[in-house]
């Protein structure tokens, strides 16, 4: 295995924990390198269900190496909860497997708040963000106005920092109308956070490389989907960091050509949760899938908006993330089907598109085209081979590959680790 990128190919929860867990087999390092606790990714074993948001989704295996790296945004008293709700679970975890970048940037009370009062007065042009304050966060990090978490190592500075940061964002809080934050609250929960995590906080560019000299195989792990990014997605109903495999690279200090492959992991249908364009959307497969107790968000709890499958937008997603393989997910949630429809163009003021337009406006007024292809009608859970799968179902999967334009490598049928095969 060489070093591996792997991202959401859709608007995120494309089960890429999952995929991330199988694949940490082969790798020694795990690296999250964007997003911060807006990404829910859920690892079923057995019984056991995790989600995990901050922590890369390595964790669960022994004698790997995860890390959080620069392009993070990181709550580090969300974190220090991450790390005791998994050691609760049976899961250690320490400066032996978890190490954080001081470059990464801190998301602090006051960024919730903002992205909460933003989203308020926004009413029904509202995001449908996590509010877990990560616009804020990345857009003080772009300001050169943000705390690190580095700067938590250093508590008189960390303090003095602080307040001069609590000085302007109350203003701002007060002229949004909301409460301002208490300097002495947060000053004694992120330094006690801060305390907790000192022994994994160091400079994980150098881990990196010394990981890649020691012909360590790497894997990144991409929080949130393609069309989530900040710049390439359906702005301005985006996250606020780069998705797309780009961002791997800029937000652990690995170069591009240290990077072998590019995983896309998309869902054999699509989702989407928050506001904002989704074509192919319907009412009919989000009832099914909602019945069956599937697609209810994995951080917010939301019911996500499921919709068919979009070889349009994961045709694009193949272009800007350079997809060498897909991984594709949750097959099953197909399986009682008797016609599926695949969209493979799109139609917008009497014009056939083949690439979705890059303004969210011309998005909404997209109607899609689409194929239809035979169903298989029978349970797919439980089969461990693709050429077992129903003849339908191996159809199915080529064509929205072929469409997609990589080459398939795994499929899942369901979340557990042994429902997974590969091509
Ligand atoms: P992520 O954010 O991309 O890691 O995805 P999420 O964890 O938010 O959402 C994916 C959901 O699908 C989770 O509940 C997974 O356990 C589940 N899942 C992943 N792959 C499969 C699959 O092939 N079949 C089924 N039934 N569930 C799956
Ligand atoms: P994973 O990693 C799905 C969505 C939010 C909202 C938009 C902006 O689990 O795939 P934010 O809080 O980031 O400012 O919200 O992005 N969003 C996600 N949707 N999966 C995610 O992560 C997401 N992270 C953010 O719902 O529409
Ligand atoms: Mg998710």
């Amino acid at each position: 295995m060489s070093n591996t990128v792997l991202v959401g190919a859709q608007w995120g929860d494309e089960g890429k924990g999952k995929i991330i867990d199988v694949l940490t087999e082969s790798a020694q390092v795990v690296v999250r390198s964007q997003g911060g606790n807006n990404a829910g990714h859920t690892i079923v074993h057995g019984e056991h269900k995790y989600v995990l948001h901050l922590i890369p989704s390595g964790i669960l295996r022994r004698r790997k190496t995860c890390v959080i790296g620069n392009g993070v945004v990181i709550d580090p008293v969300a974190l220090v909860a991450e790390i005791e709700s998994l050691s609760g679970q049976g899961v250690q975890v320490d400066a032996k497997n978890l190490l954080i970048s001081d470059c990464a940037h801190l998301v602090l009370p006051y960024h919730r708040l903002i992205d909460e009062q933003r989203e308020i007065r926004k009413g029904k042009h509202k995001i449908g963000t996590t509010k877990r304050g990560i616009g804020p966060a990345y857009g003080d990090k772009a300001a050169r106005t943000g705390l690190r978490m580095g700067d938590l190592l250093d508590p008189a500075f960390f303090s003095e920092k602080l307040q001069a940061r609590l000085r302007e964002n109350n203003s701002i809080l007060r002229a949004l109308g909301a409460k301002p934050v208490s300097f002495k609250r947060v000053e004694s929960a992120y330094l006690e956070a801060g305390k907790k995590l000192a022994p994994l906080i160091g400079n994980t560019v150098v881990y990196l490389h010394g990981a890649m000299a020691a012909k360590k195989n790497i894997l990144f792990e991409g929080a949130q989907g393609t069309f989530l990014d900040l710049d390439h997605g359906t702005y301005p109903y985006v996250t606020s960091s780069n998705t797309t495999a780009g961002g791997a690279c800029t937000g652990s200090g690995v170069p591009p050509h240290c990077i072998g492959k590019v995983i896309g992991v998309m869902k054999a249908y699509t989702t989407r949760v928050g506001e904002g364009p989704f074509p192919t959307e319907d009412q009919e497969i989000s009832r099914m899938l909602h019945d069956m107790g599937r697609e209810f968000g994995a951080t917010t709890g939301r019911a996500r908006r499921c919709g068919w499958f979009d070889a349009v937008a994961t045709r694009y997603a193949q272009m800007v993330n350079g997809i060498d393989t897909l991984a594709v997910t949750n097959l099953d949630g197909l399986d009682s089907l008797k016609r599926i429809k695949i969209c493979v163009g799109y139609r917008l003021d009497g014009k056939e598109l083949r690439v979705p337009p890059s303004d969210n406006h011309g998005l909404a007024r997209c109607t899609p085209i689409y194929t239809e292809m035979p169903g298989w009608q029978i349970r797919t859970d439980k089969v461990l081979k693709f050429s077992d799968l129903p003849v339908a179902a191996q159809r199915y999967l080529k064509k929205i590959c072929e469409l997609t334009g990589a080459k398939l490598e795994i499929v899942s049928v369901g979340p557990g680790r042994s429902q997974t095969m590969f091509i």
